[in-house]
């Protein structure tokens, strides 16, 4: 997997070098034999394609990221991301801060900037870390141009590393107190690789907390939401000059499990999921999934 760790003050992320060969490459040589199948929206591809296809949409979307998740929320998306953060630190472990943060999938920086924003003006709180994880080189380099916009420009609480949310073995066992993924887990190859990680890197007591587009549970709702989404990738295609990507993304929105089985994962990595075990947002556009490991 990627191994490239960035840290901000050390290595701007314009002087990331990628090694030969590349990860991606890497990884259809050593699973050439692995001939299982996932899904890549609603096309089938094999499970070591996966991860290439994923870093292409996302290289692709990069620079019109917050276009692309203003038209697919209709801005919706800020005010989910700011619930999610108010409701984490509702419900913060009881251990006190300061906390060790991880936010995987963090690309853009949003919730990583937005924890620890909510950490300050809450809890006077200007200690805890935050390491910001994304497979996507191209994605943390617009992470890291929007922290040269915030308050954390010359703070070196916050890290950079690019690597695969299912593997994080730069990450060590029960180092983390809070570990979050927003609008990212639907993209993993190996969702429950996914969650089986975020449980190892988490210290007993700690959070995870998932943000992620669901499954609406209101028909006429869902009949307005089904329609709106045919036309996502066409705005995709007029605003970002890409259709494809955007049809990936819609489709990859409809394969992700239901709330309950999704919550059921959750449980499979071994996390105790508090009932109801998620709260719906926007009748089920979008859900909160919230597990602690005992
Ligand atoms: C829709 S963006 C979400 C970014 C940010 N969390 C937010 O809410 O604005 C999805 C992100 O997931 C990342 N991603 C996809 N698969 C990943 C994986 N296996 N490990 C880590 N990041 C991954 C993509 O590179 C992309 O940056």
């Amino acid at each position: 997997m990627l191994r490239q760790s960035i840290r901000r003050s050390a290595a701007p992320l314009s002087k990331i070098t990628r090694s030969a060969p590349s990860t991606q490459l890497r990884c259809l040589s050593d699973l050439s034999n692995d001939q299982k199948t996932t899904h890549f929206g609603s096309k089938t591809v094999l499970e070591s394609e996966k991860e290439k296809l994923v870093g292409q949409v996302f290289s692709s979307v990069a620079s019109k990221y917050d276009i692309m998740n203003d038209v697919m929320s209709l801005g919706v998306h800020r005010l989910w991301k700011d619930h999610f953060i108010r409701k984490l630190d509702a419900g913060a472990r009881p251990g006190g801060r300061p906390l060790d943060f991880i936010d995987v999938a963090g690309g853009s920086g949003d919730i990583a900037f937005g924890l620890l924003d909510h950490a300050k003006a809450r809890f006077q709180d200007d200690k805890s870390t935050m390491t910001v994880v994304d497979i996507n080189p191209d994605m943390l380099k617009e992470g890291e141009k929007r922290l040269l916009d915030t308050k954390y420009k010359n703070d070196d609480r916050i890290s950079f590393l690019v690597q695969n949310g299912e593997v994080l073995d730069q990450i060590e066992d029960n180092s983390k107190d809070v570990y979050t993924v927003s609008f990212g887990i639907r993209n993993f190859t190996n969702i429950q690789a996914g969650l089986n990680t975020a449980y190892r890197v988490l210290k007993p007591g700690g959070i995870i907390g998932i943000l992620e587009f669901s499954k609406v549970d209101n028909t006429v709702v869902d009949l307005a939401y089904q329609n709106w989404s045919k036309f996502l990738p066409v705005f995709g295609q007029a605003i970002a000059n890409d259709f494809d990507s955007y049809q990936y993304l819609v489709e990859s929105i409809q394969k992700f499990p239901k709330q309950e089985d999704f919550k059921s994962m959750i449980q499979e990595a071994g996390f105790y999921v508090p009932e109801p075990g998620y709260e719906n947002l926007t009748f089920g556009v979008a859900a909160i999934h919230i597990g602690i490991k005992l």
